[in-house]
């Protein structure tokens, strides 16, 4: 991990722009990039910063996850992913993600008591999956769902009662799986599954999608284990777009429900979550290994638009640890399921050997990322590929939820109000129709 050498408590930033020199703080986080505090920029200079995709912005400052993209480290409240996904289970890591510590004897007990008996959503809610055609996209359908709940749990929705804030995240956390699995039931035409309360949070989920009221459903302990490991993986992972939707949306004081529908909105997109989707989709699109240099060309041509879904990231510019752990994940699906040889999984590893010695791949640093792999584990567990996101979502509502409680205590944060460089017409007059 790169500490940054060159510390130095209050340096000061100097700009030479409009009306002279200026100076800005630097602020220093205990690892990673310093900061420059723009924040009188434009009562100083008259002037604004411009940074399309906050490639160089800071938008918070936040405690809860840290990444070194060059040196391929994700860090959870400073544990690394690979040891939580290894040691821990989802829910502990939940708790790690709200509260910044790992629980004490006799509180994870406590929180998983509370989110287990908040499972089940009211009953009402089962009348608005009905509104939606069976082949609609899960995504919508979560999108559509958990921005109603607000509609549900009013008692949950004043943001400036730390109580209801407490309540409303342990809700969500809850109810996300319950209206995944809802989501899955609808789209298949079976009938939806309630939660039980015998069930950890993860076997509850794969009991809630797999069980029929024809038979008895025994969750496999193997896939439930990599189920939970999976959702470890996706639970946060800093300021990424959908993250900072839900920051946005949340700092207009909107009510958390409708701030995570935000979020499950932007997860949706296929440069983002809805990567996963396209990937699995790639893969099959390849087909054999004998396609995959005619794919890899189109991924390097600038006159192609078409890019090697689950490769790159904004900021992991080295094998992201995600990947690693999901690899290997998903060897243990397929072996525990009996899967010798799945001919997309053959394309995936073919796949990754040659993007990873290609100079294209190595010098713009793209690296297989948390979507890459997921996709082929998430099938063979029996998932439709429409799923996918709608499973990223459900895991990563904890890490917008730390997220958007974190936020709220933050005394610095405000109303997001972007401004922009304008480019358009300067003032002219209104033309009557007859004169145009
Ligand atoms: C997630 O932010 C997060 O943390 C997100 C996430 C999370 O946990 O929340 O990690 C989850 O969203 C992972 C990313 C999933 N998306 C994909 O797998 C889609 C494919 N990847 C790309 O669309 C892209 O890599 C992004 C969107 C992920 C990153 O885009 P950037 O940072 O804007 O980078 P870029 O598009 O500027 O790419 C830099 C260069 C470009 O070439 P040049 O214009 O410099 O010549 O690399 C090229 C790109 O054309 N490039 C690719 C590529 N990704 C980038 N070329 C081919 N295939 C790719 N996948």
């Amino acid at each position: 991990m790169s500490t940054d050498k060159n510390k130095q408590p209050g340096a000061t930033a100097k700009l030479d722009t409009l009306g002279g020199t200026h100076s800005f703080p630097i602020m220093e986080g205990t690892v990673g990039p310093s900061v420059i505090d723009i924040s009188k920029l434009y009562a100083q200079t008259g002037q604004f910063t411009y940074d399309p995709g906050f490639t160089s912005t800071a938008s918070c400052e936040s405690k809860i996850t840290y990444i070194d993209g060059d040196e391929g480290v994700l860090l959870y409240r400073g544990y690394p992913i690979d040891q939580l996904a290894e040691q821990s289970n989802f829910l502990e890591v939940a708790y790690l993600l709200l509260n910044g510590e790992l629980p004490a004897k006799g509180k994870f007990e406590e929180f998983e008591h509370a989110i287990t008996h908040h499972t089940m959503i009211h009953e009402q809610l089962r009348h608005l999956f009905s509104g939606f055609r069976r082949d609609a996209h899960p995504m919508a359908v979560m999108c559509g769902v958990v921005g109603a709940l607000s509609a549900f749990y009013h008692d949950s929705t004043d943001i400036n009662d730390p109580y209801q804030r407490m309540v409303a995240s342990r809700r969500l956390i809850a109810k996300m799986p319950t209206i995944a699995a809802m989501a899955y039931k609808y789209s298949v035409g079976q009938p939806f599954v309630y939660p039980r309360n015998d069930l950890d949070y993860t076997a509850n989920f794969l009991h809630m999608c797999f069980a029929v009221p024809a038979g008895e459903y025994k969750v496999s302990p193997t896939l439930a284990r990599a189920m939970d490991r999976i959702f470890i993986l996706h639970a946060d992972h800093e300021q990424n777009a959908s993250t900072s939707t839900v920051r946005l949306a949340s700092s207009s004081g909107a009510n958390p429900f409708a701030c995570i529908a935000a979020g499950i909105a932007c997860l949706w997109g296929p440069a983002h979550g809805g990567a996963n989707e396209a990937a699995l989709n790639m893969l099959r699109e390849i087909g054999t290994v004998d396609r995959i240099p005619e794919y890899v060309k189109k991924a390097k041509s600038k006159d192609d638009p078409f890019r090697l879904m689950g490769f790159g990231h904004r900021v992991s510019k080295n094998y992201d640890p995600r990947a690693r752990v999901m690899q290997q994940t998903c060897h243990e699906v397929l072996a525990e399921l009996g899967i010798k040889d799945d001919p997309l999984l053959d394309v995936a590893i073919e796949l990754e050997r040659i993007a990873l010695s290609d100079e294209y791949f190595i010098e713009k640093k793209l690296y297989p990322n948390i979507d890459f792999y997921s996709g082929i584990t998430l099938k063979a567990m029996g998932f439709p590929t429409t799923m996918f996101t709608a499973l990223f979502a459900l895991a990563r509502t904890v890490g917008w939820v730390a997220q958007w409680m974190e936020m709220i205590d933050d005394p610095a944060q405000r109303i997001g109000r972007p401004r922009q460089l304008y480019t358009g017409y300067t003032h002219r007059d209104y033309v009557p129709a007859a004169k145009r």
